[in-house]
């Protein structure tokens, strides 16, 4: 079966009192629309976008998208906007349409609706939901055949007592649109052309519709304002919170757990109460993050321990590693195996050996430590200069003492002792005690200062 699906994103999304087109908002950190067109995607056809309001915005924001864009100039409702793409749409296509606002319909929901459908049916998926405020009721004679849409602002007072509703997720086949479309009027409260009135033009030329019953009235729930977005954010991250511990993970409080991308984990990993993960994380087994931790775009290896109020990003971290708490790892970071990371230190742009340690406040950047390193407390490489950004480089075994201050470029080699409170700004040689500092001396003769009577 040939397929096209088309995705309504022209919409005005009044009701999200936003500059930002509604679509470009986001769930769990990735825009509705891309949402919408990453499942779109799966099903293998062709998808267009419609878009309209925001004007180009929403096409450049979503550039990346592999869809077909196609502009509703006016807003003349849903109806009008599927005609919009149907002069691209071949005649022996199966139309889909989804909604760009409603971004947690399961791809499976979609293949079911398919496979009703096949190969050229009129379906739609509805759903019973206890509150049907503002949605589209679904008209059934006594047999329970489908009759049509009502639109709630159309509805006289029985109608709009019916629990089954429109998800607005509709299959026509291209040919009737090419027919139906056309005959659509817009007579109605809103004075728009409903796509949901199809429904009526088929039952009444005797094409049977299908419906299919969505698993839960929550897959189908759109977002037309911000409570709707904050309600389905929760909807979404509890689901993907479930989905993690039937893998193997223990979230502590599923409900204090934050996923913005795609978590990949391991068995027996173990997540403590308010932790982020944005992006591509990895968790690798038996690894641990402690509460109110912030992870993007990382990869734990095994039996990592990232202990409390931890931010990271974009960085590997090597097996067995201990990280804070209270560590900040930047960008273009990698740990060896078992390093230490303590409270309080920040590393930038840097490779850390394997079992070198950093524990207690210091800042590492441009650096490239080797193994078995030990950076004392309040060490600082100096990496800046004002306009550029220079190199350290610590060799396997080095010692650097407290509060040194490494003034890049700067070369610690091997087995070197740098004695505390040093500044180092020339090579450090390898297997020697270097140290720059002021020889301590006792003032002879020193007084106290006192007070001055006033
Ligand atoms: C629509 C359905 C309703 C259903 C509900 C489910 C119609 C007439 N009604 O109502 O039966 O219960 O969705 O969420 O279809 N759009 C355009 N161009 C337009 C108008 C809308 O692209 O000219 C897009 C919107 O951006 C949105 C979608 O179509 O993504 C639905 O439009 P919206 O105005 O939100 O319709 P609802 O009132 O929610
Ligand atoms: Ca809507």
């Amino acid at each position: 079966m040939k397929l096209s699906v088309i995705i309504l994103a022209a919409g005005k999304g009044l009701r999200m009192q936003s500059k930002l087109p509604k679509v470009l908002h986001k769930l769990a950190g990735q825009t509705l629309l891309a949402r919408v067109a990453n499942k779109a995607q799966q099903l293998n056809g062709d998808v267009y976008v419609v878009y309209g309001n925001g004007g180009e915005e929403v096409r450049e924001a979503e550039a990346s998208l592999s869809v077909a864009w196609v502009k509703q100039e006016q807003l003349l409702g849903t109806g009008h906007a599927v005609l919009q793409v149907l002069p691209h749409i071949p005649e022996d296509h199966q139309v889909l349409v989804l909604v760009g606002d409603s971004p947690l319909v399961k791809v499976s929901t979609l293949e079911r609706l398919l496979d009703l459908t096949k190969p050229d049916g009129v379906g739609l998926v509805t759903a019973e939901v206890q509150d049907p405020t503002g949605l589209g009721r679904i008209l059934h004679d006594q047999t329970g055949k489908v009759l049509g849409i009502v639109e709630e602002r159309d509805a006289n007072i029985e109608q709009r007592k019916i629990k089954e509703i429109n998800s607005g997720i509709i299959i026509v086949p291209a040919k009737y649109l090419k027919t139906w479309l056309p005959e659509l009027k817009n007579d109605n409260a809103q004075g728009e052309y409903y796509l949901t009135d199809i429904i009526e033009l088929a039952a009444k030329k005797d094409i049977p519709v299908r419906s299919l019953l969505a698993d839960s009235p929550e897959e189908v729930l759109g977002i037309n304002d911000r409570i709707q977005q904050a309600k389905l954010e929760r909807i979404f991250q509890r689901l993907y919170a479930e989905e993690l511990m039937l893998k193997g993970v223990t979230l502590l409080d599923p409900y204090r757990f934050d996923a913005r991308g795609e978590v990949e984990a391991e068995q027996d990993v173990i997540i403590d109460a308010n932790v982020i993960l944005e992006g591509k994380v990895h968790l690798g087994e038996n690894s641990s993050i402690g509460a109110n931790c912030y992870l993007k775009n990382v990869y734990l290896g095994k039996n990592v321990e990232i202990k409390a109020n931890s931010f990271i990003e974009d960085v590997v971290i090597g097996d067995g590693c201990v990280i804070g708490p209270f560590a900040r790892i930047r960008p273009d970071t990698v740990l060896g195996e078992d390093c230490r990371v303590g409270n309080f230190v920040e590393i930038k742009k840097s490779k850390i050996g394997s079992r070198s340690k950093i524990n207690h406040l210091s800042y590492i950047g441009d650096s490239e430590i080797g193994k078995e390193v030990n950076i004392g407390a309040g060490t600082i490489t100096c990496n800046y200069d004002g306009f550029n950004k220079h190199k350290t480089i610590i060799k396997d075994g080095a010692f650097i003492g407290s509060d040194s201050q490494l003034v890049a470029p700067v070369t610690i080699e091997e087995g070197a002792y740098i004695g505390s409170g040093s500044t180092i700004s020339k090579t450090a040689p390898a297997n020697k005690l270097t140290v720059s500092r002021a020889r301590q001396v006792t003032i002879e003769g020193w007084q106290k200062p006192v007070k001055k009577a006033d």
